[in-house]
C-alpha cells in the first residue's frame, strides 16, 4: 500500500511515523516533506501543500492509496474535493465541510443552530457597524477575523480603544481580507483540544491534549503557532471525553450532515473549560499542531484503517482510537524572531544524541551540505514519553539540551501543570 501526506511541518512528521506503524507497512510519500521527514518518508519538494493540481496529478501518477491532509489551506482549496474526484482515496473534510475552520462567522451560526455552547458573540459586517457594537461591549473582548490567518486572527482587546484598533486592522489589511469580524465574549478557564475522528455520522474521539499558545513562559507575549503540547490531560478521563464529545461533537457532525456537508476527517474543537463547563474556542478541520505530536506516538489503533474508516459514510461504526497509558510531553524548538519573524541557515547541533532519549520531529528545517539547518520559525518538536507526567517532561527537556541552534527558543514550564497535579 502506498500513502501520500500532504504538509511539510512537524503534524505531518508524526503522521508519517504513525502510518509507518501500521500492519500495513504502507510505503509513504510527503509532499512537500522537509529534511527530517526524509528519514521516513520520500518527500516531494517540489509540491506545496496547497497546489491541488500537483497533488491530485502525483497521488494519480503514483497510485497512491491513501491520502492524509495536514495543513488547513489544502483542506479550504478542495484538495479532499479533488482527490476523491480522480478516484484517489483521501482522508479530511471537503471544502464545504472545511469552512468549519475556514469562516469563523459560519462556525458561530452553526454551534448556535446545534445548541453547542460557546462564547456569546455578534457578527460585525462592518467598520461602520463595529464602532457602534464597540461603545457598548464589556471588556475584555475579544476580535476575530472571519477567514484562515494563520493563527493570527485573534486579537484579546482589554479596552474600547484597543477593539477599535483590532477592527481597523481586520477591515483593511490585504492580509485579512475580512468582510466580517467576530466580536465575542472573553472566556476564562483552563484550554483543552479535543480532536475525533468523523465519518459524516459518527464521532471516535482521540487522547485529550493541552497546547501552549503563547511564546514566553506564563502564556505572556503573543500567540504563536503552539509553543508544546502533552497528552493526555489530568482531569479528563474516558467518561469526561465522551461527555465533551455528546455536547459539541457530535451535533457539530449532525447539523453538517443535515446542511448536506457532511464531515470527514478531524474534528478538532478548542474549548475552554471554566466555571460553566466546556465552552467551544474554535474548530479546526484538521489535525493540530503540535498535538498531534503528543498525541500520535501514543496511538496503539492502526492509524490507516482509522483514516481510511472515516472516509466512508458510517465506515467508523463500532471502531475506537485506543491509546497507549503512557504520557507524552511535546517541545517546540522555535528560532529567534518567532512568531514576529523567523531565522533561517543556522546549523542544528545534536539531533542524534536527542533521539537517543525521545521523538524528534521536523517542522521548519532544510538539510544543506550535509547538515540540518533552520528553515523557519518552528524548527524541531521533541516528543517524550513516559509512566508518569514528570518522567515524560524530564525525558523532554533533557533530549531537547542536547539539540543547540543559533537563538533557539524554548518554553520552560510545557507540561508543569499537569506535574503538579499527578505526583510521581
Ligand atoms: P482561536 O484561534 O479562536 O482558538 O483563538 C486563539 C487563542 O485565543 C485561543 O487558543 C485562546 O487562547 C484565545 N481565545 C480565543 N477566543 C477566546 C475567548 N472567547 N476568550 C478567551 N480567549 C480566547
Ligand atoms: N495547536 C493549534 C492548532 O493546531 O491550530
Amino acid at each position: 500500500m502506498k500513502a501520500l501526506v500532504v504538509g511539510g511541518g512537524g503534524r505531518e512528521h508524526a503522521i508519517v511515523r504513525a502510518l509507518r506503524r501500521s500492519a500495513h507497512a504502507p510505503e509513504v510519500l510527503c509532499a512537500p516533506g522537509n529534511a527530517g521527514i526524509a528519514a521516513d518518508a520520500e518527500c516531494l519538494p517540489g509540491i506545496a501543500a496547497d497546489d491541488v493540481e500537483a497533488i491530485v496529478a502525483i497521488a494519480t501518477e503514483r497510485r497512491v492509496d491513501l491520502v492524509a491532509v495536514g495543513p488547513e489551506m489544502a483542506l479550504v482549496a478542495g484538495v479532499v474535493d479533488a482527490l476523491e474526484q480522480a478516484g484517489v482515496p483521501a482522508f479530511g473534510p471537503s471544502a464545504a465541510a472545511a469552512e468549519l475552520e475556514g469562516s469563523k462567522a459560519f462556525a458561530k451560526e452553526l454551534m448556535k443552530e446545534a445548541g453547542v455552547p460557546t462564547a456569546g458573540y455578534v457578527l460585525l459586517r462592518s467598520r461602520e457597524e463595529a464602532v457602534e457594537h464597540l461603545a457598548c461591549a464589556s471588556y475584555p473582548a475579544v476580535l476575530k477575523a472571519d477567514g484562515l490567518a494563520a493563527g493570527k486572527g485573534v486579537i484579546l482587546c482589554a479596552t474600547e480603544a484597543e477593539a477599535r484598533a483590532a477592527v481597523d486592522v481586520f477591515f483593511t489589511e490585504q492580509r485579512f481580507g475580512a468582510t466580517t469580524v467576530v466580536l465575542e465574549e472573553f472566556l476564562e478557564g483552563e484550554e483543552l483540544s479535543l480532536l475525533a475522528l468523523c465519518d459524516g455520522g459518527n464521532v471516535v474521539p482521540l487522547a485529550p491534549a493541552q497546547d501552549y499558545k503563547r511564546i514566553f513562559d506564563g502564556d505572556q507575549g503573543p500567540n504563536t503557532g503552539g509553543m508544546g503540547s502533552y497528552s493526555p490531560v489530568p482531569g479528563f478521563e474516558q467518561a469526561d471525553v465522551e461527555e465533551i464529545v455528546d455536547s459539541v461533537h457530535r451535533p457539530i457532525v449532525a447539523a453538517m450532515a443535515r446542511r448536506g456537508r457532511p464531515f470527514h476527517g478531524v474534528l478538532y474543537a478548542g474549548l475552554m473549560i471554566g466555571a460553566e463547563g466546556p465552552k467551544v474556542l474554535e474548530f479546526n478541520a484538521r489535525f493540530g499542531d503540535p498535538e498531534t505530536q503528543a498525541v500520535l506516538p501514543r496511538l496503539r489503533s492502526d492509524l490507516v484503517d482509522l483514516l481510511l474508516a472515516a472516509r466512508e459514510p458510517g465506515g467508523l461504526a463500532g471502531m475506537s482510537a485506543e491509546f497507549d497509558s503512557d504520557w507524552a510531553v511535546t517541545l517546540v524548538l522555535a528560532s529567534a524572531g518567532y512568531p514576529e519573524s523567523s531565522s533561517s541557515g543556522d546549523v542544528i547541533h545534536g539531533l542524534a544524541a536527542a533521539a537517543e532519549l525521545a521523538e524528534v520531529t521536523h517542522a521548519g528545517t532544510a538539510a544543506r551540505d550535509g547538515e540540518i539547518v533552520t528553515a523557519g520559525g518552528r524548527v524541531l518538536n521533541v516528543t517524550a514519553l513516559g509512566a508518569s507526567p514528570a518522567e515524560a517532561r524530564d525525558r523532554a527537556y533533557d533530549a531537547a539540551g542536547r539539540i543547540s541552534f543559533e537563538g533557539m527558543q524554548i518554553r520552560t514550564d510545557i507540561a508543569a501543570r499537569a506535574v503538579e497535579r499527578v505526583p510521581s
